[in-house]
Parts: structure tokens; C-alpha cells; sequence
């Protein structure tokens, strides 16, 4: 049995992260990108900023929604707090990928088709990060380990930088969805983004989903560049498709 979700097409596979500062700004980007985008995620900004229930909004129009509220906590508001989101109808749901807190998510979803993904090592951060942050480890060796206790655990995917995927494919094989942010195209502005990669080279690496934030919103034409990178993911694909075996 996988649980790699898929196969999608090259524009399924574009998720734009709605970091708008509040629900109105986000309906005005997701009139903007049209039909160019058919997932979006709304994270802790959106989320907190009363975007909760236009995640339900989201799936009336036909579009899939990756909430993305990086759970961590006991396991028992773990599993309530999944099963408060499975709701809403979301396609995919983070929660940080520690084992109890994995274990709690997919003991709460059941046989909804919510999927879970762990968040391994935020693509915001280096080794030293990390050592402030009291581990004594690189981010590649915390991401396998990471994707060693998802894999125990029975997720459906992580989320992990794209400089990691071939690594994480690797190890995982077709078992996990692999979903990268810390995309940018060739040039532009990384922000606080550290372990990034173009959005071509992130699905050479193995890639699933990608998902963009600052490259598309924050565009002079949004839907412009949401096209651009489908092209790319698409070529990039077919490289892909031709390579295996
Ligand atoms: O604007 P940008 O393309 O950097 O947005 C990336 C999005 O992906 C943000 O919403 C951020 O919270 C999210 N994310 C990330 N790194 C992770 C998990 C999620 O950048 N490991």
C-alpha cells in the first residue's frame, strides 16, 4: 500500500501559500489567479486571521486546501484538534513530525481522507539554527530521522525542503508525499527562506507538490508567474518521466 498521493497534473501540483494579512486580501489573490491556481494553503496567518471557514469556502469552489497549522502539542489536543479540522475538508493538514504527535493525527483521522504531513526541519533553517535551537545535528540528518519516525508512524507526507527530496525519496520511496516549499526562480528574492531551489529543480529532485509563496503574491502579474512555474514543473516532469526506468 502507498500513501504517496497522485498522480496529479503539473498545475495540482503548484500550491500557493495564501499569507495575506487578512481574509479580504486573500479573496482578492484567489480572484486574481483565476483558474491559473487549484490549491492553496492557508496557514497560521490566514487561519488566525479569520480564514478557518474559507477553507470550506475554498473547497465549494473547487479548489483542494492545504491547511497548514504546524500542530504540536499533547497527544490528546493533537488528536482533537485533527478531528475539529477533518471538518472543514481540507486535503492535507501539518502537524510537526514528532512521533507522538504523528501517531496522535493519524489514530484521529481514521478513514477521513485527510492527509497528514509531518513538517521535518523548517526550510528557514540552518545548522546553526538549529544548535541555538539546542540539536546537535544537521538539517539533512534531523530530516531523515524525521522521516524515518513518519514513515513508523503511518503519515501520508512531509514537508521538508527541496534540497532533501531526492534524500527523503530515497528513504521513503513511494510510501510518502514529499511537499517543499523554499521555491524560488533563478535570481529572485530568497526573503528568510535559507534551503531553497528553482520550482524544476525541486521536482527533478522528487518533489510531489510545491508550494509558493512571495514569488506569486507578492508579483506584479500573480497569475502570470503561477504559469510560469506550472510550465516549469511540467517540463520538469516530463525530464522526469523520461529518466525513469
Ligand atoms: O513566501 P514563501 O514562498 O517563502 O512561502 C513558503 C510558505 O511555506 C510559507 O507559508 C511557510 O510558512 C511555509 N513553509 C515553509 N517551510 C516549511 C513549512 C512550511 O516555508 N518547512
Amino acid at each position: 500500500m502507498t500513501n504517496r498521493t497522485g498522480p496529479a497534473s503539473a498545475r495540482e501540483r503548484l500550491i500557493v501559500a495564501l499569507d495575506t494579512p487578512d481574509l479580504a486580501h486573500a479573496k482578492a489573490m484567489v480572484a486574481r489567479l483565476g483558474d491559473a491556481v487549484c490549491f492553496y494553503k492557508v496557514g497560521m496567518q490566514l487561519a488566525y486571521g479569520g480564514g478557518l471557514d474559507y477553507v470550506r469556502t475554498l473547497r465549494d469552489e473547487g479548489k483542494q486546501v492545504f491547511l497548514d497549522l504546524k500542530m504540536l502539542d499533547i497527544a490528546n489536543t493533537v488528536g482533537h484538534g485533527v478531528a475539529s479540522v477533518m471538518r472543514l475538508g481540507a486535503t492535507f493538514v501539518t502537524i510537526h513530525a514528532y512521533p507522538q504527535a504523528m501517531r496522535a493525527a493519524v489514530a484521529a483521522r481514521g478513514d477521513d481522507p485527510l492527509k497528514i504531513l509531518g513538517v521535518t526541519v523548517l526550510t528557514s533553517l540552518d545548522e546553526s539554527d538549529l544548535t541555538e535551537a539546542g540539536y546537535n545535528r544537521k538539517p539533512e540528518e534531523l530530516v531523515a530521522l524525521r522521516v524515518r519516525a513518519a514513515l513508523d508512524c503511518g503519515i501520508d507526507g512531509v514537508v521538508a525542503s527541496p534540497l532533501e527530496a531526492r534524500d527523503i525519496r530515497e528513504i521513503a520511496g513511494d510510501r510518502l508525499s514529499i511537499v517543499t516549499p523554499g521555491i524560488r526562480l533563478k535570481g529572485s528574492d530568497a526573503g528568510d527562506q535559507k534551503r531553497i531551489t528553482t520550482p524544476g529543480d525541486a521536482i527533478a529532485a522528487g518533489a510531489d507538490y510545491l508550494v509558493v509563496g512571495r514569488p506569486i503574491i507578492s508579483a506584479d502579474d500573480p497569475a502570470d508567474a503561477a504559469n510560469n512555474i506550472v510550465d516549469e514543473i511540467s517540463q520538469a516532469l516530463n525530464q522526469r518521466k523520461g529518466m525513469s526506468p
